[in-house]
């Protein structure tokens, strides 16, 4: 693993408490549709289900771990792993693994996604949190700190993919000369921030460090009345033209220097943490298999995997 990814995945662990937010339910609309994003090496998505709810899992097949989203937007009711066609439902429930059906002892019910705590706050805006253990509170559930609405609608967003330090990117998005009534409503840790426009429009800009060693920057834009689109697309084309003309070299932030600060801090505490209990402290990581009726049937997909790869020509799987 690079060390750059170690570190960021090490840093995800750490605050394994907190409550990120990622978008608005007006992102949602329909049963299956979906939002997929990255944070580092750790990949998951949220999808509405058949009831209506908003869910979020890992982005990983329980068979071979290969991803189950790949596009950033989607809609799907059905989840269908590319690799051996394992299929899920909106719930993250396996519904369908070719070759395993007439295993006997092959339980569909234990190898759903692994989910992720998903909080939709009043406001319509919604939380994840990557502990892999119980659900930790969220001070703030109760009195939403944005004044965004439930049914507020979803005006626009683009992704941006820069070399710009992620801890610095919400001190670049919010200009007062761009629009005298724009302001920065509220900073969520680590790094998505809400602006509003005016009583009536906001925009959101997240910024995520990726393994590659760039930052993802996701904006999007919401109103609480339709029409506002061509305002949307101003804004959005501002924020593109302050990123993109942003450099390494002239992107100065205090942020930056206080997350660094805080981050520091943290690693110290979480290796004490680790010498005291004598071995190695993940908060995140979810509990990996090792049933033996699983291993009976892992060793048979192999085999078929084999097969298959030996009657097709290249060794092109035949599902
Ligand atoms: S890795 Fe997904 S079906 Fe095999």
């Amino acid at each position: 693993m690079k060390v750059f990814s170690f570190f960021l995945s090490f840093f995800i662990d750490l605050r394994s408490q907190e409550w990120l937010y990622i978008c608005h339910v007006s992102h949602f609309q329909t049963t299956g549709d979906y939002y997929t994003l990255s944070i580092a090496d750790l990949s998951f998505f949220i999808i509405r289900d058949k009831q209506g709810a908003i869910q979020a899992f890992h982005n990983v097949c329980r068979h071979r771990a290969y991803r189950i989203t790949s596009k950033e937007n989607g809609c799907a009711p059905v989840l269908r792993c590319r690799y051996h066609g394992w299929s899920y439902n909106t719930a993250g429930q396996l519904i369908k693994a070719p070759h395993f059906e007439n295993v006997a002892s092959f339980d569909r019910r234990e190898n759903g996604l692994f989910p992720i705590h998903t909080k939709v706050l009043s406001n319509g805006m919604v939380f994840i949190n990557l502990s892999a253990s119980t659900q930790p509170p969220m001070e703030w559930e109760d009195s939403p700190v944005v004044n965004l609405a439930a049914d507020s609608l979803w005006m626009g967003g683009c992704s941006i993919e820069t070399r710009l330090d992620w801890k610095g990117i919400p001190d670049l998005c919010v200009r007062p000369s761009w629009w005298s009534t724009a302001k920065k409503v509220h900073f969520f840790f680590p790094s998505s921030s809400v602006y509003a426009l005016d009583t009536s429009m906001w925009y959101t800009v997240s910024a995520w460090p990726q393994e590659n060693g760039e930052t993802r920057v996701r904006c999007d834009v919401y109103a609480k009345e339709k029409g506002k689109q061509k305002t949307a697309e101003r804004v959005l084309t501002l924020l593109k033209e302050r990123i993109n003309a942003t450099t390494q070299e002239t992107q100065i932030s205090d942020s930056i220097v206080e997350l660094e600060h805080e981050v520091k801090i943290r690693l110290k505490m979480h290796r004490q943490l680790e010498e005291t209990l004598g071995r190695q402290v993940h908060p995140t990581k979810q509990e990996q298999r090792g049933h033996e009726r699983f291993a009976q049937a892992e060793k048979l997909c192999a085999d078929l995997e084999c097969l298959a790869s030996k009657a097709a020509p290249g060794g092109v799987l035949a599902w």
